[in-house]
């Protein structure tokens, strides 16, 4: 069954020194390829546009050279045993398909019924299996019951399904995909990646995809080939690869943003170099294994209407005691700004006081410095009842910095200000 030449190992794509030549051009499209791809081995091809990922795709599934004619090729192409050059479009297209990344090109049948059947029935298979095959090709792209559907009543997501059920049912070995996502909404790439996680899992399919999201592609490559302008210029495990971030950013392919994130915390005791998390999930574990390393030392002051903190050794500098501050209009309005603050404040304390616009972070700093008097509890200054000492008194303890520095500055000069 196996064809010539075909070798014992698992190699199902071999590529030789392979370079290319487009008709009537000069520069090299494919320069010195080598590459070889086992059986059920899923292997991402990326670069920038114009690399030769889609001359590269051509020339595997045996377009270039009996479609795409006149150009040169050199060096060798074997897919499951057979030179591309010495067998038919036919005979290769039947065990390598490929699907293009525009939907609508390669939808033929006027129902998916019929797109689905097409190979099958060409291949002048039995009735019992043509049915077999159609029904476990729509199920393994989650489009059974799709059957009478027109292909204009399909999303784009589900027109590339089909594109994949309709070699699917021709029974490829290798399914090559060319940007099979790139005219797909977020949610019709995901579908599409989600099956060929499938194919992948269940039926161990060898698929070479050239797509441009990193992020899908390091969800379910095996190995990712970089090019450049015709040539591989890096190879590897998706990791291996797309750690190389300042690498990829230069030839033009932007890597898994998580890559990006562990590139700029590389260095740091918690990033390795060659070590970037690929997925949002792994980037968000690391991360808080950082967090957790690093939490603070439990904050000495808090605010929150009990307290909220622990006694430190320190003199306590400012205190408020069952503090009540209510604004009071002329008209008799009340708007209460403090209710019950009970906080101590002590030498060498740095504290934040954080809160939503108008929770009363003014309010309080200003009872501690005697420009609003409290409504109702005291402000102890160093143990001191703040309602017995004048701010003058106060302003010699406690120095205080306004949110607007124009109210606070009296002098002309800057050193008038100073002295
Ligand atoms: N039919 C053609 N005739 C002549 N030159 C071509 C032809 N198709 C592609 N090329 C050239 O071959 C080189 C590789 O093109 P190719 O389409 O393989 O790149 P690609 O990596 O698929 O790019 P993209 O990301 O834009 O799809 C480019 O320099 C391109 O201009
Ligand atoms: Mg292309």
């Amino acid at each position: 069954m196996r064809e010539e030449g075909r070798l014992s190992s698992d190699v199902v794509i071999e590529i030789k020194d392979l370079s290319y030549t487009y008709r009537l051009t000069e520069k090299e499209a494919l320069k010195d390829i080598n590459l070889e791809v086992r059986r059920g081995e899923v292997v991402g091809i990326v670069g920038p546009t114009g690399a030769g990922k889609t001359t590269l795709c051509m020339t595997i599934n045996g377009l270039i050279p009996h479609s795409i004619t006149g150009g040169k090729l050199e060096g060798e192409v074997k897919v499951l045993g057979m030179n591309t050059k010495e067998h038919t479009l036919p005979e290769i297209a039947r065990k390598v398909g490929m699907v293009f990344q525009d939907p609508e090109s390669q939808i033929f049948g006027l129902t998916v019924l019929e797109d689905v059947v097409f190979l099958p029935e060409n291949l002048g298979l039995p009735e019992e299996e043509i049915e077999r095959r159609l029904k476990w090709a729509l199920n393994a792209v989650r489009l059974n019951g799709y059957e009478e559907r027109f292909p204009y009543q399909l999303s784009g997501g589900e027109k590339q399904r089909l594109a994949i059920a309709s070699l699917l049912s021709g029974l490829p070995e290798i399914l090559i995909l060319d940007e099979p996502t790139s005219e797909l909404d977020p949610i019709g790439k995901m579908e599409v990646f989600d099956v060929l996680e499938r194919l992948k899992k269940e039926m161990k399919m060898t698929l070479i995809i050239v797509e441009h999201n990193t992020e899908q592609l390091s969800r379910i490559c095996d190995r990712i080939v970089v090019l450049d302008k015709g040539q591989i210029v890096l190879a590897g495990n998706p990791k291996e690869v797309f750690s190389e971030v300042r690498f990829l950013q230069r030839i033009g392919v932007r890597p898994p943003q998580t890559a990006e994130l562990g590139e700029l915390l590389k260095n740091t005791e918690y990033f390795n170099e060659y070590d970037h998390p690929l997925t949002v999930k792994d980037a968000v574990q690391r991360l808080l294994r950082i967090f957790q390393k690093r939490r603070p030392k439990k904050a000495r002051a808090t605010i929150s209407p009990s307290g909220g903190q622990k006694p430190g050794n320190g003199e306590t500098v400012i205190e408020a005691e069952n503090l009540w501050y209510i604004y009071e209009s002329e008209s008799g309005e009340r708007k209460i700004a403090l209710k019950n603050i009970n906080l101590k404040i002590r030498r060498g304390d740095f504290i934040a006081l954080i809160g939503h616009n108008g929770s009363g972070k003014t309010t309080l700093a200003k009872n501690f410095v005697g420009l609003l008097r409290p409504t109702k509890g005291k402000v102890l200054i160093y143990g001191e009842d703040a309602s017995t000492m004048s701010v003058k008194d106060i302003a010699r303890k406690i120095g205080y910095c306004f949110q607007n520095p124009d109210h606070q500055i009296f002098s002309k000069t800057v050193k008038e200000e100073i002295m």
